[in-house]
């Protein structure tokens, strides 16, 4: 039974969890960059797609279950790497792992999480199988990163997730005006023992802005990725990819897999909706690594355009602070459940037994 009281739909989460949050920390989590067309456009290209159903398919027994890298889940979804989940609940970070690994989906640990990537990697180890990724910034101190990269391997991460669209942070108005930074008691749980790292607080300008454009390499290319491989055996993934020559380059650097994102919005305003450059993407790559997209995914039927497109999985990120914000662990994984069963019928409703019945056919640009 239903609590008459409780969300229905990652809708609600988002209104509800507005009375939950601080103002700044509102502000961070829901801020698209500039005007935040992009971040409006993420939601319009889902509602723009179409769907073309199938009759008459015996739809008594839905399969949602997939691999990624070769791990199983669930269902295709990953919790997209967040940074300071601590903002929305005190278990943060280790609530949005045991959610996620108790569901059987995916998680991406973001370099700047309020928790130690050690610690949530211990709630991963405790669920046979669990999918969790580290998503890695890579700072000016190339010491700092090997030793982020190395500890992540050691910790049991199974791929780092370089995200590719943030040289330099994008402009969060609401976070400049609010003159972003973390309140006493938080820190970069990754940094701050090793080197001391915290957001500054920055006079007329976000924290976070001022650490990236301090901190983070905005000169990387394409030639680091070799240097980035060699710390470790681990598979890269890379985020935030928006064009099918960039993911060529992508599959010829190495890359497993490529997650075709816009960082919600968040970087470059006026930029495609991911949804939007996934088709080229996909026909560009033909397979040659595994493809996710994230940005504006709330309904299961979102999931079920993505994956029609060709995507092999999508990322939410968000509605899962949303979740937290509510409820903790238990209202990340109401987000999750929520996301699964409105999947599940969708393909009932579409006449999809299994994911591999998902195909191009299923939808109208
Ligand atoms: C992010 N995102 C992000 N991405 C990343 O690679 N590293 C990070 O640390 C963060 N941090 C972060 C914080 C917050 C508050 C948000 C909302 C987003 C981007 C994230 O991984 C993802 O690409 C988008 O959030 C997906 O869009 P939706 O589902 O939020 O619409
Ligand atoms: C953000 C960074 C941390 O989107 O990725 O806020």
């Amino acid at each position: 039974m239903t609590d008459a009281s409780e969300p229905i739909n990652l809708f609600e989460y988002e209104q509800l969890a507005k009375t939950h949050l601080s103002k700044m920390a509102l502000d961070y989590y829901s801020s698209g960059a500039w005007d935040e067309i992009t971040l409006r456009d993420n939601r319009a290209a889902f509602e723009r797609i179409k769907l073309r159903p199938r009759m008459l398919v015996d739809v008594s027994h839905i399969n949602l279950k997939t691999t990624i890298l070769g791990q199983p889940l669930e269902f295709p979804l990953l919790i997209a790497p967040m940074a300071f989940q601590c903002l929305a609940h005190p278990n943060g970070e280790v609530a949005t792992a045991m959610a996620a690994a108790s569901a059987g989906v995916g998680m991406v640990l973001s370099t700047l999480s309020t928790t130690s990537l050690e610690t949530v990697a211990d709630v991963g180890r405790k669920f046979p199988d669990s999918l969790q990724w580290f998503q890695l910034y890579i700072h000016k101190d190339r010491g700092l990163t090997r030793a982020l990269v190395e500890r992540a391997y050691a910790a049991g991460y199974k791929a780092l997730c370089l995200t590719v669209d943030a040289p330099v942070l994008g402009q969060r108005e609401r976070d400049r005006r609010n003159e972003f930074v973390l309140p006493s008691g938080l820190h970069l749980a990754n940094l701050s023992t090793i080197s001391g790292l915290e957001i500054p607080h920055a006079q007329g300008e976000s924290g976070l802005f001022s650490y990236f454009a301090q901190q983070l390499n905005p000169a990387l290319t394409w030639q680091d990725l070799e240097w980035l491989q060699s710390l470790s055996p681990l598979p890269l993934v890379l985020k935030g990819i928006l064009r099918g020559d960039d993911a060529v380059r992508a599959v010829e650097y190495g890359a497993k897999a490529i997650v075709v994102s816009n960082h919600g919005g968040r970087q470059l305003d006026g930029a495609i909706a991911s949804l939007d450059a996934l088709a080229e993407i996909v026909t560009s790559v033909n397979g040659r690594t595994e493809i996710l997209v994230d940005g504006g995914i709330r309904r299961g039927t979102d999931i079920l355009k993505a994956l029609a497109i060709g995507a092999h999985a999508v990322l939410i990120g968000r509605p899962i602070l949303w979740g937290l914000a509510l409820k903790g662990q238990s209202g990340v994984s109401h987000v999750i459940s929520l996301l699964q069963n409105e999947l599940n019928l969708a393909m009932a409703l579409s006449g999809c037994k299994q994911l591999q019945d998902i195909d191009p056919s299923l939808v109208r640009f």
